[in-house]
């Protein structure tokens, strides 16, 4: 076995799971967004693997940009405090914004990253999220489409991380607390 599957505890959403997933999503957003172009974006790191497959389970025409953010925490919990490290390229006023996160936690960075839309003056913005911690919200926050819930355990895998590792794993899985704590 390798160093990185005998950190994790439990596998919570297999490879078949998160895919089958993925498609409803997809028809959801092919029927909502019917006869639009919208504009995929992103968040960089954790939504990547999200993004990659999301975007082959849509069938509509199409545009993708990325915003990477630094959210300033200690150890595996957010401040809110976020910093922009890579803008959006694309012109997003009246355009129909799609934006596809991994994972809310308190929600802060989510809402600070809609906040950052909303002032490009999109036509109209939904959020994508892979996963929620409903339990560990620290605001009031909504978004349009979400993969699974889990619960306050920290995750990694299929484009989350711990310490930039684990990004990699096919599956999302409970990191061990002993490797965190
Ligand atoms: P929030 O601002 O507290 O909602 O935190 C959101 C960000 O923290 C996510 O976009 C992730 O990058 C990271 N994060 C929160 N919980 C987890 C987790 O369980 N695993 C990996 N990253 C997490
Ligand atoms: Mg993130």
């Amino acid at each position: 076995m390798n160093l990185m599957n005998c950190d994790i505890s439990a596998v919570l959403f297999d490879e078949r799971r998160i895919q089958a997933r993925i498609r409803e999503i997809g028809q959801e957003i092919n029927s909502d967004y019917e006869g639009k172009v919208p504009v995929v974006i992103g968040v960089l790191k954790g939504g990547f693997v999200f993004l990659s497959d999301l975007i082959r389970a849509i069938t509509l025409p199409l545009e993708i940009d990325f915003l990477a953010i630094s959210s300033y925490g200690v150890g595996t919990s957010s401040s809110g405090v976020v910093k922009i490290r890579k803008d959006i390229d694309i012109e997003l006023v009246d355009r129909d914004v799609i934006i596809v996160e991994d994972i809310v936690d308190s929600g802060l960075s989510l809402q600070y990253i809609k906040d950052y839309i909303w002032k490009h003056k999109p036509a109209s913005l939904r959020t994508c999220v892979l996963l929620d911690k409903p339990m560990a919200h620290k605001i009031d926050i909504s978004f349009e489409y979400v993969g699974f819930e889990v619960g306050d355990e920290f995750v990694v895998g299929y484009g989350l991380d711990f310490a930039e590792l684990y990004r990699n794993l096919p599956y999302i899985g409970i990191l061990k607390e002993e490797c965190y704590s």
